[in-house]
Formats: structure tokens, sequence, C-alpha cells
């Protein structure tokens, strides 16, 4: 069965943890019933191009995706965020006032749909520079009449891309090292006069800010939700919340 109601989508239930299901197996059902083809895509992106894990081959007519790492060829479920976790990450932050959340590699914008439900009223704006990720999620977004969220096809790498201003960004692993150093480079210029907060995940995001990053968390720290990291440009998570 698959969801159609604009008001059942804002509910908070739909995703929180069970501890009966394993969060990727949760984010599997609810994709299917939130009416996602994502399976479908990602078949037809990996016919199209060559998959992450191989290596290069000038002689075979696939290739990989240029400019950026898109992860064509990995699970849809590693290649998103779990919603139980997404959901606990933007939860910490409920009593903070969250005007706009921006992801970097939005895929297929699940952290807007999660946001929608603790932050109704905030805008999501997710880049993605695959076109067929963003029309399914522009797609869905517009089922369920999400006027407040949209997925931009935009590489982020490009040379005029500026992030907007907003109260939360999310980087998970968009793509190589130097190329989330774009990104953070950008954001470590804001740290001083803006505040927000960081979410990441994955290893790579993770390395920076541990080695070469130290300024997103020498002064407040950062809090760990499984998966999640959360940053803060002015507050110090630790004490002031929960
Ligand atoms: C690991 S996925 C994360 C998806 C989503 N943020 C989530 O957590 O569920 C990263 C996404 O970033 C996109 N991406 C990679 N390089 C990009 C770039 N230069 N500009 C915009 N999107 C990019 C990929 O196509 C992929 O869909």
């Amino acid at each position: 069965m698959t969801l159609t109601s604009p008001e059942m989508i804002k509910s908070t239930k739909l995703y929180q943890r069970n501890s009966d299901l394993h969060p990727q197996v949760h984010a599997k059902q609810l994709d299917k019933k939130l009416g996602f083809r994502i399976p479908k895509i990602e078949v037809k992106l990996l016919q199209k191009y060559r998959a992450y894990y191989q290596p290069n081959d000038i002689s075979n007519k696939k290739q990989h995706f240029k400019g950026t790492q898109t992860w064509i060829g990995l699970h849809p479920q590693a290649l998103q965020t779990p919603y139980n976790d997404l959901y606990e990450a933007l939860l910490y932050l409920k009593e903070y006032n969250i005007e706009t959340v921006v992801d970097i590699g939005a895929g297929y914008g699940r952290v807007g749909l999660v946001m929608n439900s603790i932050f109704p009223t905030s805008k999501f704006i997710g880049y993605e520079i695959i076109r067929k990720r963003m029309e399914e999620a522009n797609r869905i977004f517009n089922v369920f009449n999400l006027q407040n969220c949209s997925v931009l096809q935009k590489n982020v790498l490009a040379e005029d891309f500026i992030i907007p201003n907003a109260q939360i960004y999310f980087i998970y692993d968009f793509s190589e090292m130097d190329d989330i150093c774009k990104i953070l480079d950008q954001l470590s210029q804001r740290l001083m006069q803006e505040n927000f907060f960081l979410i990441t995940k994955g290893t790579r995001v993770d390395y920076l800010l541990a080695h070469k990053y130290k300024e997103f968390w020498l002064a407040n720290s950062f809090i760990q939700l499984d998966e999640l990291k959360i940053y803060s440009s002015q507050v110090d998570l630790k004490k002031h919340v929960k």
C-alpha cells in the first residue's frame, strides 16, 4: 500500500526507529510506501554509466559519470541516509530556529521529507547532480504537496556555486575528499559570523573534520548520534540540548 495523504507524510511516526527493524530495512519499506521508484532509476543509471567500484577502462563504451563521484552501483539503501538516523539528528535540533536546511548531494531528497515532519515551516534545498535522482525527489515532493522542499540539479563543485545561507547543512560523503574540501572550505569561512549546524555522515567527511577542519569542533566539540555527527558554529550542543 502506498501513502497518498499530504498529512500522513508529516507524521513523525513514519521516521521513528522501530527496534524490530534495521534502519535500512525500515527505509526500504518506507521508500516503497511513499511510492519512490529508486531501484528502477539506479538500475538504469548502472546501464548507462560504469559502476563506481569498477576501475577505469577507456576501451569500454560504458564510462564513469564525469567530474564527481556519484556512487552509481551502490545499493540504494547505502547511497542514502536511513530515515531513522535523519530523524534523530534533526529532532536533536528541534528547539533551534531553523529556517533553511541545505543538503549538499541530496540524492532522492530524504533529508527534506524528514525535515518537513520536524520543521514543517522550514525550507529544504537539496543539490543533486544526477538529473533522474533530482526529478524523482521533486516528483515525490509534488505528490505530497511539499512546497517548502526542492532539489535543484546543480554541480556543487562548479566555480559559481555558492552555498545558500542555512541553519543546517547536511553532508553525506557526496564525492572524493578534495571535492568535499571545497564545500568545507566555504563553510569554514562562515564559522565566525554565522550560526549554523553541520550534520555529517561518512568516513571521508569524518576524516576531514577530524584532521583538517578542526575549527568545526575545537570550540564547541560535536555530538555523535549513531552514524551521524552534529557540529555547531556557535552552540556547545552538549551543554545546550537535553
Ligand atoms: C551519498 S549520496 C547522499 C544522498 C543524501 N544526502 C542522503 O544522505 O540520503 C551523495 C549524492 O551526492 C551526489 N553528488 C555527487 N557529487 C555531486 C556534485 N558535485 N554536485 C551535486 N551532487 C553531487 C550524488 O549523485 C549522490 O546522489
